[in-house]
């Protein structure tokens, strides 16, 4: 069975978006985290872009082994230069070079001709393959570019030595049968080279990513990029959380496997609205709070008698706390503390004694406390949002401590 390789993109693409900005400590936490999570690839910036974001694609790249690290440079010295220079420490670097091939992209944004585009590619593909061990070239807006003008660009990235050729759907406008029609294209012109890697990248405007992504899995794409809580430009890239359960999920039709450790998701989706303070909706497939929610009592029956009635993944394959616990005005500390643990946080003494003070204040007001409400207590615990000052836990609360 074949591998499709996770080239998780949350530190770059996702990080290039509105409110998901990130500084070095926080890359360098979360990129621990998806190594942990089993990503092939962490791309952790784009060098070129300031001396902070090269200074944090090196501390990166100076922390992983395991996975390989992955740097962003248009098709230009001062950019390729930068991701090499960022990439120096890394054990197992990846340089990403990419140069639009529109027309429109071509013609209104970097006002070059096919041909020049052409040069810019051979040029900057095989330098970069004289200074790092793996290329990848991206063909910016792909999906969008004269078909024969895209194979020619792919033709001669290859050529120059790039091994993965990522194939963009840069503003989320293709559908799953057109994206798919693409990678058998781009695979039937190459012919058989082995060592060549197409990869899927795909954003989310017209909520097509995970789909499009898929459909390129089944046209022979052999890496997918994505991003946790599909953060990324615009609407979005596709989310990790979801290709990921799809293609375990419904592993007999796909016929593929990853190296995603699914039990990871949840705490990796949780950590990153922690850095980022921005949470999932609650109806977000997989990691989203009523994914595993069941209010209706037809479902609530449905699942008593057998979870497989209503529920199409355990929520422990992929790290939900599978048990419920029920919050109020009798609850103790203990329990609280296991609960934030449960929803993947470790807080500290003061914080625990915050998040404590504001969900008795709540529960007070005779309201059970839920997760969201705990994780929104645990953001501004950390974020020093909360009153220091708490009452204390009394012994007739802490001994009514209950997990339900
Ligand atoms: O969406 C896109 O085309 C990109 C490329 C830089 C890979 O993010
Ligand atoms: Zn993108």
């Amino acid at each position: 069975m074949d591998t499709v390789q996770f080239f998780d993109t949350t530190l770059r693409d996702g990080e290039q978006s509105p409110g998901f900005s990130m500084n070095q400590g926080e890359k360098v936490r979360l990129a621990r985290k998806l190594d942990e999570l089993g990503v092939d690839v962490i791309e952790a910036g784009f060098p070129v872009a300031s001396a902070g974001e090269l200074e944090s694609v090196r501390a990166v790249a100076a922390q992983i082994q395991r996975a390989r690290v992955a740097a962003l440079a248009r098709a230009r010295r001062e950019d390729v230069e930068a991701a090499l220079a960022a990439l120096e420490p890394a054990a197992r670097p990846r340089l990403h070079i990419f140069l639009a091939t529109s027309d429109l992209h071509l013609q209104a944004k970097l006002r070059i001709s096919r041909q020049e585009a052409l040069d810019a590619v051979s040029r900057w593909v095989r330098y970069g393959c004289e200074h790092c061990a793996e290329v990848e070239f991206s063909a910016e807006d792909a999906s969008r570019s004269d078909i024969r003008f895209l194979l020619d660009v792919m033709e001669t990235a290859a050529e120059a030595g790039a091994t993965i050729l990522n194939i963009p759907d840069t503003v989320g406008y293709s559908t799953p049968e057109e994206y798919g029609a693409i990678f058998h294209r781009v695979r039937s012109h190459l012919g058989r080279r082995d060592e060549i890697i197409l990869s899927a990248h795909c954003h989310n405007d017209l909520g097509l990513a995970v789909a499009n992504s898929l459909a390129a899995v089944r046209a022979g794409a052999r890496q997918v990029e994505c991003t946790i809580n599909g953060i990324g430009e615009r609407a979005g890239n596709a989310s990790l959380e979801e290709l990921a359960v799809a293609l375990a999920v419904r592993q007999s039709f796909f016929d593929v496997r990853t190296n995603i450790h699914l039990e990871e998701i949840y705490s990796a989706s949780r950590m990153l609205s922690e850095i980022t303070g921005v949470s999932v909706p609650p109806n977000k497939a997989v990691v989203g709070a009523n994914a595993f929610a069941h209010e209706a009592g037809i479902h609530q029956d449905g699942i008593l008698k057998n979870p497989l009635t209503y529920e199409i993944i355990r929520p422990e394959a992929v790290g939900v706390p599978a048990r419920r616990l029920v919050l109020g005005k009798h609850s103790g500390r203990n329990a609280l503390r296991t609960r934030i643990e449960e929803l993947g946080y470790r807080l500290s003494d003061a914080e625990l004694a915050q998040c404590y003070g504001a969900a008795m204040g709540l529960a007070d007001a005779a309201k059970d406390v839920t997760d969201r409400d705990l994780l929104t207590f645990v953001h501004q615990a950390r974020r020093g949002r909360l009153a220091p000052n708490v009452p204390g836990e009394s012994d007739a609360m802490a001994a009514a401590s209950k997990i339900q």
